[in-house]
């Protein structure tokens, strides 16, 4: 083991191509799961080095329910599932997740055979929840046609935003992660004037530019995305979204919202202010355009973590009757008052009492 932590690639240039999996594991599926986690470094090697230009990346993350069915020992101090919000009018549901794997590169054909040598490897030991393409759409936008990831912080301040410190040293280099995919009425979005657009957001369509705080709506998505830490200091974290969809039909398109961070508060106060308000009430405008259909948090950890993985739990303990899946995603929300943002450990705790 080295003295200091190496993490998983999570931190790349932009890729202009990403392959998003979100499984969830069978019963049984135990070991060869934990083969895939030792194994998709060095995969991910034997591919990149056919193209080493195209920054091939594959990452994978693993959920609450699953880190016990998986490992014995310690766990992640923040990890617990993802909190379901219910506002007024938007919702963000909690859907399963036990595995993410999130694969980019500069080239489809690199996710697509890491992808396919991961899901091989698997065979039935798991159930695809989710399997989406994102792509690169022009500059950088989004395809409601704003420009997406410029407030993202970069060089140390990226690895700051990202990387659990030693308040959990055991898990220390690792990262939380959270996903949503969202479904855009890009009709309904392009009936509003770019003037509408751009105060839903908040910055200026074409040239990317923030609209100053007198201007801005205070329900515009980087209003309410603004998260502060006890000493006024905003706290960031990474997110790597794509465009993803179908052209034809009915097809669906929108985003898939990706974000690392050293904690997953961060992510669940955003989207607090996002779905609830701030004040409550005071949504998210961006919401009236799209929809979150999934939404799932995972701990992200370090590449010497996967050399070499705790013990599996025995057999006895991953027994189905003893989990609680269903229990896990259902909406939490509406056990609390939706005004409040959801329980923090303070005390050093898993912090998912209040969740299962
Ligand atoms: C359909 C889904 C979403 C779209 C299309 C979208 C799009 C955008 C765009 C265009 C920006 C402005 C440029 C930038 O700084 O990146 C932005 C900023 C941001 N978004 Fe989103 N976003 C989505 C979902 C989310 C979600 C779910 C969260 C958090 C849970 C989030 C967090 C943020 C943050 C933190 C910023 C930067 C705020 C700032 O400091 O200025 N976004 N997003």
């Amino acid at each position: 083991m080295n003295a200091v932590p190496v993490p998983q690639t999570i931190l790349t240039r932009k890729t202009k191509q990403a392959l998003f999996l979100v499984l969830t594991i069978d019963d049984g599926g135990e070991s060869a799961v934990r083969d895939l986690l030792s194994d998709l470094p060095s995969l991910a090697r034997a591919v990149s080095s056919r193209a080493p230009e195209a920054a091939l990346a594959a990452i994978v993350s693993i959920g609450s329910d699953a880190w016990d069915r998986l490992f014995t020992g310690a766990r992640p101090r923040g990890l617990r599932p993802f909190v379901p919000y219910e506002g007024e009018v938007h919702t963000a549901p909690a859907t399963p997740g036990d595995l993410l794997l999130h694969i980019k590169a500069d080239q489809m054909d690199l996710c697509f055979e890491v992808g396919r040598l991961a899901m091989d490897a698997l065979g039935d030991a798991v159930t695809v929840v989710d399997e989406v393409h994102g792509f690169r759409y022009f500059d950088l936008r989004d395809l409601i046609g704003f420009v997406d990831g410029t407030e993202n912080p970069v060089g140390q301040a990226a690895i700051d935003a990202i990387t659990v410190g030693d308040d959990d040293p055991a898990f220390a280099g690792g990262s939380y992660v959270a996903i949503q995919r969202y479904i855009t009425d890009l009709g309904a979005w392009g009936s509003l004037t770019v003037e509408e657009q751009e105060a839903a957001i908040g910055r200026t369509k074409t040239d990317n530019v923030e609209m100053s705080d007198d201007v801005k709506p205070s329900n515009s998505h980087i209003a309410l995305n603004v998260v502060e830490g006890a000493d006024g200091e905003e706290i960031d974290v990474v997110r790597d979204n794509m465009p993803y969809g179908d052209v034809s039909g009915t097809g669906e398109r929108g985003t898939f919202y990706i974000a690392y961070s050293a904690g997953p508060d961060v992510t669940e106060e955003m989207l607090r202010k996002m779905f609830i308000g701030d004040p409550p009430g005071n949504y998210d405008r961006l919401l009236d355009f799209t929809t979150a259909v999934t939404g799932s948090q995972f701990f992200t950890p370090t590449l010497d973590f996967l050399e070499d993985l705790p013990d599996p739990p025995p057999a006895d303990r991953v027994a189905t009757s003893e989990r609680s899946e269903p229990d896990a995603y259902r909406d939490h929300a509406a056990d609390r008052d939706p005004a409040t943002p959801p329980d923090r450990p303070t005390d050093g705790s898993l912090g998912i009492g209040s969740l299962h």
